[in-house]
């Protein structure tokens, strides 16, 4: 067994400027980021950096053949410190690059797993509220050309800094907000139900839950939209609390069921998440209605204002108000695919339906996909 440790070093800051001057940033240093981070937040401080906007090569989620083109990329750079600036996406990649030997594609990272060291110092710095891949050592690509989208999580890649800015939430959108928080919330629900968390890891997972449900409720009773700005600070380090308390007990059914419907109808991350939740729990209550799912409901009914039979109902309503949850057919699904999602999961889910609440046969994630349908 593995004891809980945090290797990452998180620091906090207001504003990236106070970052820069900190960090020392400058010509060795390879900065990958989305283009308008860079020009919103780099180029106006007038450091000289080496750049490379995850942008030119792709837009949604990581997909193998990008990840690919990134890693030609930087074969013919020369650089020391790797300064990832983005969401999941950015970081998740940037630990690829730091662990890359200079040969290697995305196929040869998966099948030389065991192997892998790290060849650049990795600084993350997040964008969005949600994935908390600062401080975790999992990277997940969409690999399109073996037809699954997975996880890769080796120690090697855990970030050398997490760097927590408020500032850089400044020009996140709603729906990103929406769908990078709702990832959060889920992080801390399944790492605190996760056999393999620990009390340790339980303290983050139970304090990101409760900021980010209480600031959910705030930001709604506002009256929603950008009220949610106001308590960005709190999400931020709610969503990298989620990440330490996940790094250590694992996601579970919920991100497992969610990935083909990531993978194949690209929906995004957090929302595909938000689509699982109430299905997966349900599915948990029906079949272990006693055990820790009663812990969480007290934490929920403490934290919302409600009766602990009824916190899970009132969550997910909650949730509803910050991003209206829809169907799977009004993306696409058809009923006809949800056979093969659930033996996809079963076959290639296991790291994490091992830290499911209880086990979930193949029948029983069919159903839980036919539930949302
Ligand atoms: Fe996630």
């Amino acid at each position: 067994m593995k004891g809980f440790f945090i290797k990452t070093e998180v620091e906090e800051f207001d504003t990236f400027e106070q970052f820069v001057k900190e960090a020392g940033l400058g010509s060795d240093d390879l900065v990958f980021c989305g283009e308008h981070t860079y020009n919103d937040y780099v180029k106006p401080l007038g450091v000289e950096v080496q750049t490379l906007f995850r942008d030119r090569y792709s837009k949604g989620e990581p997909v193998d053949s990008e990840v690919d083109a990134i890693l030609d990329v930087c074969r013919n750079k020369k650089f020391g410190r790797i300064i990832a600036i983005g969401g999941g996406t950015v970081i998740d990649i940037a630990k690829l690059i730091a662990v890359a030997k200079p040969e290697y594609n995305v196929d040869d990272l998966y099948d030389n797993a065991a192997e892998l060291k790290k060849h650049h110092q990795l600084v993350a710095i997040p964008t969005t509220c949600g994935t908390g891949s600062e401080v975790t050592n999992i990277s997940v690509v969409n690999r399109v050309s073996k037809g699954v989208k997975m996880g890769l999580a080796i120690d090697a890649m855990l970030p050398d800094k997490a760097v927590m800015i408020t500032n850089m939430l400044d020009s996140l959108p709603y729906k990103i907000f929406a769908t990078s928080s709702i990832d959060a919330m889920v992080h801390s629900v399944e790492s605190f139900l996760s056999p393999n968390g620990c009390s340790i890891s339980r303290i983050f997972s139970t304090e990101a839950l409760k900021t980010i449900i209480s600031c959910w409720k705030k930001a709604v009773d506002n009256g929603g939209g950008e009220a949610w700005k106001e308590f960005a600070a709190d999400f931020l380090k709610a969503s990298n609390w989620a990440g330490l308390g996940f790094g250590y007990a694992g996601c579970a059914a919920v991100h497992a069921c969610a990935y083909p419907l990531g993978s194949v109808y690209h929906i995004p991350h957090g929302q595909s998440n938000q689509l699982m939740f109430a299905p997966v729990m349900k599915k948990y209550k029906e079949l272990q209605p006693v055990g820790r799912i009663n812990d969480l409901e007290a934490i929920i009914a403490e934290t919302l204002g409600c009766n602990a039979d009824e916190a899970l109902e009132v969550l997910y309503e909650l949730m509803d108000e910050v991003l209206k949850s829809e169907p799977l057919k009004n993306f696409g699904v058809k009923e006809s695919d949800l056979p093969g999602f659930a033996s996809g999961v079963i076959k290639t889910q296991q790291r994490l339906l091992k830290n499911n609440y209880i086990p979930l046969t193949e029948e029983q994630v069919l159903d839980i996909y036919k539930a949302v349908f």
